[in-house]
């Protein structure tokens, strides 16, 4: 048998039905479900009450997270791009990376990275026949007190010239523009890819819908994905922006961080830093990754 609820449930409104609900979670058994659901109550009814919503508008909501999960499969996460361009995605990362530790600062994941990318050696090509100009990109992974890490695992990921992701292709099977490669012996890395751009968020779903009826832009600045992990540190998720992008301030995710910006030298012919002669326009850039101990 339940205990009798300590608030009654009947003929409940407004701050009455807010208490009740919260007061039902009380014997949640772990703490921190109990906290998290006993504030997500107080939020969205004090939120609902605020707007005074109507039924109208709660049927739509409801509608909107219908459809949201509807076109959500293994390629595709638009619930990630919900929270992406409410800004959820960046406060949670903000609320766990307040302290800063002396890393390379971290942004949004988002929704193109796929597990099982081909792997690499330093000097590869992770373009893979991508539609691009060449772009060389260098650096080192160090810890944050400056000591090289060898052996760190580095998955890259980005949009070709057309702005797409290679999982945007319908009918492309293979990866384009993301691979997994290792930092040497001295922590550095390397490898060719093509010129990053920027691009819009996918538009074709409910996201879209919502960014268009608030007259919102879907452009991200031009930026090429990492995520790093080495045995004994933290998984450290960020991105290279190119500082000359003219979307840094309006990103529809609000990802960019000034540490993460890098010039992207242009260049035509010539031999690049790996030796190779190069016909026509290519860039390159270089960008440090320091990761912080678990
Ligand atoms: C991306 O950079 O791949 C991305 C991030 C958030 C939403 C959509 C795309
Ligand atoms: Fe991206």
């Amino acid at each position: 048998m339940t205990d009798q609820p300590a608030v009654e449930r009947r003929n409940l409104a407004d701050a009455d039905l807010t208490r009740a609900v919260e007061e039902s979670f009380e014997n949640t058994p772990d703490p921190r479900l109990r906290e998290v659901m006993q504030s997500l109550v107080r939020h969205l009814h004090a939120f609902a009450s605020d707007v005074e919503l109507t039924e109208e508008e709660w049927f739509r909501a409801i509608d909107f997270l219908t459809r949201t999960g509807h076109i959500t499969d293994d390629k595709r996460q638009e619930f990630v791009l919900a929270s992406d361009v409410l800004g959820l995605s960046m406060l949670v990362i903000g609320i766990n990376h307040r302290h800063p530790s002396g890393a390379t600062e971290s942004t949004v994941f988002g929704p193109f990275f796929v597990d099982g990318s081909p792997g690499f050696e330093n000097g590869d090509d992770l373009g893979n026949g991508a539609p691009g100009s060449p772009c060389f990109v260098s650096g080192v992974v160090r810890s944050v007190d400056g000591e090289p890490v060898p052996g760190a695992r580095l998955e890259i990921w980005q949009a070709d010239e057309a702005g797409l992701y290679d999982v945007q292709y319908a009918d492309l099977d293979e990866p384009r523009g993301r691979g997994h490669l290792l930092s040497d012996d001295e922590g550095r890395y390397w490898f060719w890819t093509v010129h990053p751009v920027a691009y819009p968020i996918p538009t074709d779903g409910p996201v879209g819908e919502l960014l268009a009826a608030t007259n919102r832009s879907p452009m991200r600045p031009a930026h090429i994905h990492f995520m790093v992990t080495a045995p004994g540190y933290q998984t450290l998720t960020t991105h290279v922006f190119d500082v000359d992008d003219q979307y840094l301030d309006t990103d529809a995710v609000f990802g960019v961080r000034s540490s993460l910006l890098a010039t992207f030298e242009r260049h035509d012919g010539g031999t690049a830093p790996d030796g190779r002669a190069m016909e026509g326009e290519w860039s390159s850039t270089a960008f440090d990754l320091v990761i912080a101990r678990d």
